[in-house]
């Protein structure tokens, strides 16, 4: 039994939602008061659980594999654990050049916004850092090979040929869909094991500062567009968000061979079949749907443009 998160109300079609009340200083003292080291997080006599699921099963979906044992679940939502490190690793790969640029463009604002947009820069070189040590410390672990996709120089360079707005919509909705995993991890109780539980958990506190600063920045984007560019913008958001989906199925591809190689049983066809269909949608929800469905990421999509928002409305269904 899934237990997918419910769908956000949608806003009426051409409502507008309030601006929020983002400060940068506000989010400045935020981000100063919550900042860790990675050593906080891992290092030491840390160590992940592997008699734990990582994920939380509203992402792994593996539930619905009936043909696995329990044992072969557990491992299936540890593959797709490493491959969350990794995937992570992929987009904060890009996230930390394009933040470096806009930063030297906002440089006459003050003092205040020039350091909120530098430790955000900061805190996504740490956290590329951080998903390296995790997945170590899972490669000396898990014992069987998981093989992921990249480069990630090969997908920032794809990414980041976009527009502007383009690329900052795909950030804005990571640092949301980023809220939305830490959120589930502490409503699912099915024993997370606690270390990876915590990497949720210190993501989150600094990519809420992300969220707002990525809504400032998309705001300040769109201020200095037409209408038509907002519109090609977000056509260059959904096309990154298909790129990223292609990669998420050629993944599902590379976890199914390494639970085959960790289980050391091969599926037959039709199981195979399912396996790669079911797991990709839930590749698909974890990080594509979760972020186009927030309400805080629709909230933003309203406010620059209302069609956009209908738009996305109409395509984020086969994510979820
Ligand atoms: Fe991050
Ligand atoms: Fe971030």
């Amino acid at each position: 039994m899934q237990t997918k998160t419910a769908p956000p109300a949608p806003l009426a079609p051409g409502a507008t939602a309030a601006m929020p009340a983002y400060s940068i200083e506000a989010i400045l003292n935020a981000s100063e008061r919550v900042q860790w080291a990675i050593e906080d997080v891992i290092g030491g006599d840390k160590r992940l659980e592997f008699t734990r699921p990582f994920l939380p099963e509203s992402f792994a979906r593996t539930a619905e594999l009936e043909f696995l044992s329990g044992a072969e679940r557990r491992t299936l939502n540890q593959v797709r654990g490493h491959a969350y490190l990794s995937v992570f690793g992929l987009v904060e790969e890009f996230i930390l050049p394009f933040v470096l640029d806009h930063v030297r463009t906002r440089l006459d604002e003050g003092d205040a916004a020039v350091r909120a947009f530098l430790n955000f820069a900061g805190e996504e070189a740490k956290h590329i850092e951080l998903f390296k040590r995790f997945r170590a410390t899972f490669e000396r672990g898990f014992g069987h090979r998981c093989d992921v996709i990249g480069p990630p120089e090969a997908v920032a360079k794809e990414v980041l040929r976009h527009d502007a707005l383009a690329v900052a919509l795909v950030i804005l909705h990571i640092e949301w869909m980023t809220q939305r995993h830490f959120v589930e991890s502490v409503r699912d109780d099915s024993g997370l094991d606690p270390l990876f539980k915590s990497l949720l958990r210190h993501h989150w506190m600094e990519e809420a500062q992300h969220a707002k600063l990525d809504t400032l920045m998309v705001e300040a984007l769109a201020a200095r567009l037409t209408p038509a560019e907002i519109q090609a913008g977000f056509e260059g958001y959904l096309a990154i968000g298909g790129f990223l989906d292609t990669g998420l199925r050629q993944q599902t591809e590379l976890d199914l061979a390494a639970l085959e190689r960790a289980t050391g049983r091969t599926l037959p066809p039709e199981q195979r079949e399912r396996f790669l269909a079911q797991q990709h949608q839930a590749n698909r929800w974890t990080y594509l749907g979760s972020g186009m469905s927030h309400p805080s990421f629709l909230a933003t999509l309203t406010r620059i443009s209302p069609a956009a928002r209908a738009q996305l409305e109409t395509v984020a269904p086969s994510f979820c």
